[in-house]
């Protein structure tokens, strides 16, 4: 067989880390990773089900790779990671050309099952597992920059938000064995990376128990922490019933565990969310807010909104907008509910808010998060930061882009300044998505 493979990656962060123990259990099966799809032997693409346009993409991404198939009939593909794992055989008896079909808890099978469907079978392995966390498996970094890089402590998630298909395609939660996540870490700083993100569907609830020992996720991130000052931490992501005070201490106690929390609120309206079953209150979120405020002077805040939740009147709107400029996050993902099959939400209630409505609500909330992110910028004019520098900017070989621990892009006149190293940056202005400076 041709093995060179080939690995295209949709959905989260977590998708993205989860590639690279693919590629990495593949290449000790003797497979090599090429960047050129037309060179390819077997073709992979890890998936995302988070909502139906996720899909779509890959929907239309096979119909674009058809054509591949009948050049060489003996190229293999794979469709990997949530909707694999969501779909199952339906993705086989709909689309002919995948032969191989694997969920997020079976990629150590994928070398047998590539061998399977070489002898000519379609191969499915969608076992979810209730212990696999990849924890021995050393992924191949597939980042641009080797300055950042992405670190799965745990996998799965035990929360039952309604809307959201994460606990059926990802299974139960588990956490990973604290030092293998500690190894990784300094492996990756000792090849020169500068900062790692600790991932999680709910890295609140992270909990390792052994015989004489139980670490929680602010014990972890302190470990890590402690690995190397130049090393920055970051994680994501929160959930709002789930951080802690003792979270919040322990990231106001090291330099290099990045001020930024992402915190999804989802909605501002506690009959929403308690029809969400996010587990907490407006006032609960705002309460968390404010201890972040107090307990960590300079933290940046983001979120993830829902617009057009089942039921979701004017008012619970209003009331979502009214939270977005109370907590003045610095930057939000929004979207659309979008009803999602099996779902607690699927099953009890009905999608009734009008798609015309979800999108006017949706399209309100994108203006005020804009003026939000752009007054966030603003106020960081005047003000030094301590910069990571990631590489060039997009624009122009005369400038670098890094990041604040904020999590903010600032972009500067490069000098004789190289990637990995951490300066000093004046901001001078910015642009809606941007902060503009010089180093001092
Ligand atoms: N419809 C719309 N948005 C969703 N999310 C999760 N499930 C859905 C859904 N069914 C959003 C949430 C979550 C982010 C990753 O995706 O805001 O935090
Ligand atoms: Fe990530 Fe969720 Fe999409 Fe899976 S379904 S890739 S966990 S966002």
């Amino acid at each position: 067989m041709n093995k060179k493979v080939y690995i295209e990656t949709y959905g989260c962060q977590m998708n993205v880390a989860d590639s690279e123990v693919v590629v990495s259990i593949l290449s000790k099966a003797g497979f090599v990773q090429t960047e050129n799809i037309k060179d390819a032997g077997l073709i992979l693409i890890n998936t995302c089900s988070i909502r139906d346009n996720a899909e779509q993409r890959i929907w239309g991404r096979l119909n674009a790779i058809s054509h591949l198939k009948k050049q060489k009939n003996d190229l293999k593909i794979g469709i990997i990671g949530c909707m694999a794992e969501r779909l199952k055989e339906k993705l086989i008896e709909t689309q002919h050309l995948v032969d191989i079909v694997v969920g997020p808890d079976a990629y150590r099978e994928l070398p047998l099952l590539v061998s399977e469907a070489e002898a000519g079978h379609k191969a499915v392995n969608v076992l979810l597992s209730r212990e696999e966390t990849y924890a021995d498996i050393s992924p191949v970094r597939m980042d641009k920059n080797g300055v950042s890089s992405f670190v799965s402590i745990m996998r799965g998630c035990n929360n039952m938000c309604a809307y959201c298909v994460v606990p059926y395609v990802r299974g139960a939660e588990r956490s990973r064995y604290p030092e293998s996540v500690l190894e990784e870490a300094k492996e990756l700083f000792e090849m020169g990376y500068r900062e790692v993100t600790l991932l999680g569907q709910n890295v609140d609830s992270y909990n390792w128990v052994s015989n004489n020992e139980i670490v929680g996720f602010p014990e972890l991130l302190e470990k890590v922490a402690m690995i190397d000052p130049g090393l920055r931490v970051r994680f994501s992501t929160s959930h709002p019933k789930d951080i802690s005070d003792s979270l919040l201490t322990t990231i106001s106690r090291y330099n290099n565990i990045c001020k930024h929390i992402h915190l999804p609120a989802q909605s501002g309206s506690s009959r929403i969310l308690n029809l969400m079953n996010r587990e907490y209150t407006r006032e609960w979120y705002m309460d968390r807010v404010n201890s972040i405020r107090t307990l960590i002077p300079g933290c940046s805040l983001s979120t993830d909104m829902i617009t057009g939740f089942c039921t979701e009147t004017e008012e619970d709107h209003k009331e979502s907008l009214s939270l977005m400029e109370w907590a003045g996050f610095d930057f939000a993902y929004m979207f659309k509910y979008n009803e999602r099959p099996g779902t607690k939400a699927a099953r009890k209630y009905k999608d009734d808010v009008p798609e015309t409505i979800k999108s006017e609500r949706l399209s309100e909330m994108i203006a005020l998060q804009n003026k939000l992110s752009i007054k966030s910028k603003k106020s960081d004019i005047g003000m030094v930061f301590d910069v990571l520098i990631e590489g060039f900017s997009k624009r122009s070989v005369e400038y670098l882009s890094g990041r604040t621990s904020q999590n903010k892009v600032v972009v500067f006149p490069a000098d004789d300044f190289k990637k990995g190293d951490y300066i000093k940056v004046l901001i001078e202005r910015c642009t809606a998505a941007t902060l503009i400076g010089r180093s001092v």
